[in-house]
């Protein structure tokens, strides 16, 4: 299903009919602290978002939970009308308190409330991919999905939604969604130093479907290690492109979604992530301590 691209890191991956660059872009980072509030820098953060699309990079991830409101207005401003090869994937599942915190919403009359906040928002009739988003801020919980996600299966026959994915989900979670309706993709954490989904990379691929690592580059924990360290240096690059490089080389089916509020950065990333690691830098990635 992974293709080469003749212009950006890892080529491309079919998202059921959709093709995107396996380096693509996650907004989350363009609101302001927490997750809160607009930017502080509103040009930057358009800047960024115009910077992506000229790059080549055509997935880009978001959410209305996402400032409320605040990163799929900047993605309609910067760039509605939508280039054809951009595909935004969004997520429903949670909404956001007066505290910064994501209470779930995940009733049916919250599932469409949030799918037509986002086709609002975004300026579209059609969402091209919309992740159920579930568990909360410590990783997945147990339970079933089945309410949420049928409501989504509904709203995809309506013709509201083209694909369906599920993020923060457990196995059983994922295998209860594909008895609803099929996924394109798993959107979960995973990096370097946290591979708990190790064994479910490897089963998605076979099956076709995509993994989409949220934290990269840790979150709001950057990655740190001295193996890290040791192979940026040997490669003379950042310990952020080796990263982003080692997630790229793990398997055909992961996405890249990195975020940043910098243009720089963004350059910086993609530039680097494209580096092939030898077979001693992977063994000593693989090396890192794992957290889950
Ligand atoms: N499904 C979910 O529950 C869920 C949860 C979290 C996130 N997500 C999605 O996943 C995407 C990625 O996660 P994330 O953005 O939270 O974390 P991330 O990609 O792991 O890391 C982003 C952080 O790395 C920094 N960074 C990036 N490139 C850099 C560079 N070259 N040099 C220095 N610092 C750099 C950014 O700071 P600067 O802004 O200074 O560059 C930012 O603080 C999000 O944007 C969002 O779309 C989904």
């Amino acid at each position: 299903m992974s293709t080469t691209s003749l212009t950006l890191p890892g080529g491309t991956w079919t998202l059921g009919d959709l093709t995107v660059t396996r380096f693509g872009y996650g907004a989350m980072q363009l609101t302001g602290p927490w997750v809160m509030g607009p930017p502080a820098d509103r040009e930057a953060a358009l800047d960024v978002l115009r910077t992506a699309v000229d790059l080549g990079i055509t997935h880009l991830d978001t959410s209305d939970a996402y400032g409320p409101r605040v990163t799929n207005e900047l993605i309609r401003e910067a760039l509605h009308p939508y280039p054809g090869p951009l595909r935004i994937a969004t997520k429903v599942g949670a909404t956001r308190d007066d505290q910064g915190g994501w209470p779930p919403a995940r009733r049916p009359d919250d599932i469409r409330r949030q799918v037509d906040d986002n086709l609002t928002s975004l300026g579209l009739d059609t969402l091209d991919l919309v992740n159920l988003r579930l568990g909360d801020a410590e990783g997945p919980r147990p339970g079933s999905l089945a309410e949420a996600f049928e409501t989504l299966a509904e709203l995809q026959q309506e013709g509201l939604i083209r694909h369906l994915g599920v993020s923060n989900a457990t196995e059983q979670q994922i295998t209860e969604a594909q008895t609803i309706a099929p996924i394109v993709c798993v959107q979960n954490m995973y990096n370097l130093a946290h591979r708990h989904d190790d064994g479910l990379i490897d089963k998605l691929d076979a099956d076709g479907v995509a993994y989409v690592p949220f934290f990269p580059l840790g979150g709001f924990t950057p990655l740190q290690s001295s193996a890290l360290s040791a192979v940026a240096a040997r490669r003379t690059t950042t310990p952020k492109a080796v990263a982003l490089a080692w997630l790229l080389q793990r398997s055909p089916n992961i996405l890249l979604i990195p975020g940043t509020s910098s243009a720089t950065h963004l350059r910086e990333n993609l530039a680097g992530a494209g580096m092939v690691l030898s077979a001693e830098d992977v063994a000593e990635l693989d090396g890192i301590e794992h957290t889950g």
